[in-house]
């Protein structure tokens, strides 16, 4: 057993009991009525910082939830790893489809259930247990610093300004950021891609009143219809977005890259079973594979409007309403694409309706190269504790930041998370296996010393 190993299996119960502590605090940065709640999750990551080791740990202010600093030197000549993980989590809802409740975390068949077990919660916390341990075993073999961020699921909006006015406090060799997932635990994978995103809120409005659908249905537009006919005419035949100019700027792999996607592990049967739909529907022309991670999407978030109480009610409402996100992929813009969106959405509004579009936040794809030092100390930690060589992978998902630590300090970021697909982040239920919340804190020190050793 190595001294890693053995100190993660003297300490595993308190490394549970912690992060409990943490995944108590209902720290969801969309709510305002729960700012203490985020803060409180800021100061406690700040306080085990401090106890693992750091040098120093401090709350810095931003006009939104704090940013928690954190750093620890061992020497001038060595590399500095920049790790980046937030504390805040989404919003628990649909609180009535959770077994257990989402901010009273519950261990149930060796998998810890709670809202922000897995994102990003228990993936920021292994990162402090590794510090702890390479401090406490006087085997850290480089510099650390600690970037973590309470505002992740609401868009890191009050990053920039930090990474833009902290330059120097951040200067660093490579980001290292556990915010995604494995393919499975027998067959461990590196994020080597993110998509981007461009997320829009539209209204649609109608005459100046709800009016009564008899007395009017028929002669008036009825902006719920308008609204469903217009996201309809968003998507072709074959599933590819009918946005003019849309794809563009999309990288279209080579035959040689594809074909190296396709060997990635993927039953399609038990896929479906698991989500409980009868067929896939994606864009023609490509895999399951492909439409989560090197293709670009637009689907609907929420639909409102009219009457959706008890009963009903007959009514010809006024307005109607609809969030659309697209997921893009390198080399779409975030701001292009949400102007295309804009500019034809605008165009497509049948007679009597008006419709508003209204940009969210967004951000941009970003891939990392293979044969960098940070990626290939990643897959040798995963080799050595896993046994197993990594796959690398492009991911659905997005971390906006991670093109902006490229544009503003320079630095790829490695994407070493350790959940799974089925940890149901963003859902109901969500949780995070003990098995990877462990392997993770021992792969994350394993990552410092091949990264040093890389002569990184
Ligand atoms: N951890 C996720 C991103 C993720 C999930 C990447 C799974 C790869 C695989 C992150 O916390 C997240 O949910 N990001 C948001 C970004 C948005 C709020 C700007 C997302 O992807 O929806
Ligand atoms: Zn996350």
């Amino acid at each position: 057993m190595s001294t890693t190993q053995a100190y993660i299996e003297t300490h595993k119960d308190r490394f549970v009991s912690e992060l409990i502590d943490l995944l108590k605090i209902p720290s969801v940065s969309a709510n305002p009525a729960q700012a203490a709640a985020v803060r409180q999750a800021a100061q406690f990551v700040q306080a085990q910082l401090l106890a693992a080791g750091a040098d120093r740990a401090e709350l810095i202010e931003t006009e939104g939830h704090p940013i928690v600093f954190g750093e620890k030197k061992v020497g001038e000549g060595l590399p500095t790893v920049l790790v980046y993980g937030h504390y805040d989590v989404q919003p628990p809802d649909p609180m009535e489809l959770w077994d257990s409740p989402p901010f009273e975390p519950l261990i149930k068949e060796g998998k810890i259930y709670a809202r922000g077990a897995c994102d990003d919660k228990g993936q920021m916390y292994m990162h402090i247990k590794a510090l702890e341990l390479l401090v406490k075993n006087q085997e850290l073999p480089c510099n650390v610093k600690f970037m973590i961020e309470g505002e992740e699921e609401v868009g890191s909006s009050h990053l920039a300004w930090f990474v833009q006015n902290y330059r120097a406090q951040l200067q660093a060799d490579v980001i290292l950021i556990s915010d995604t997932s494995i393919i499975a635990n027998d067959t461990p994978s590196i994020t080597a891609g993110l998509r981007g995103l461009s997320y829009i809120q539209v209204e649609v409005t109608g005459p100046n009143r709800d009016l009564h659908s008899g007395v009017y249905g028929g002669a008036v537009a009825n902006p719920i219809n308008a609204l469903c006919e217009m996201i309809t005419a968003l998507k072709d035949e074959n599933n590819r977005i009918t946005i003019p100019g849309f794809y563009d700027e999309v990288a279209e792999l080579s035959q040689a890259e594809r074909a190296e996607m396709g060997k990635i592990p993927f039953d399609e049967a038990a896929y479906k079973a698991a989500l409980g739909v009868e067929a896939l529907r994606g864009e023609k022309g490509y895999t399951p594979i492909e439409h989560v991670s090197i293709r670009p999407t637009l689907d609907v978030n929420g639909i409102w409007g009219g009457y959706t109480g008890e009963g009903s009610k007959t009514v010809l409402p006024a307005k109607a309403y609809a969030k659309i996100s697209m997921r893009l992929v390198p080399f779409q813009s975030s701001d292009k694409i949400t102007a295309l969106f804009q500019q034809y959405f605008e165009s497509i509004a049948p007679a009597g309706v008006q419709v508003k579009v209204l940009p969210h936040h967004g951000g941009e794809p970003a891939v990392t190269p293979l044969d960098s030092p940070g990626f290939r100390a990643a897959s040798l930690a995963f080799e050595e504790v896993w046994g197993k060589k990594p796959i690398p992978k492009r991911e659905g998902g997005s971390i906006p930041i991670v093109a902006l630590f490229e544009k503003e300090l320079g630095l790829k970021s490695v994407l070493m998370g350790f959940g799974l697909d089925s940890d149901n982040i963003h859902s109901p239920n969500e949780h995070y296996g003990l098995f990877n919340y462990f392997k993770g804190i021992e792969t994350i020190a394993r990552f410092y010393h091949h990264f040093v050793g890389l002569g990184a």
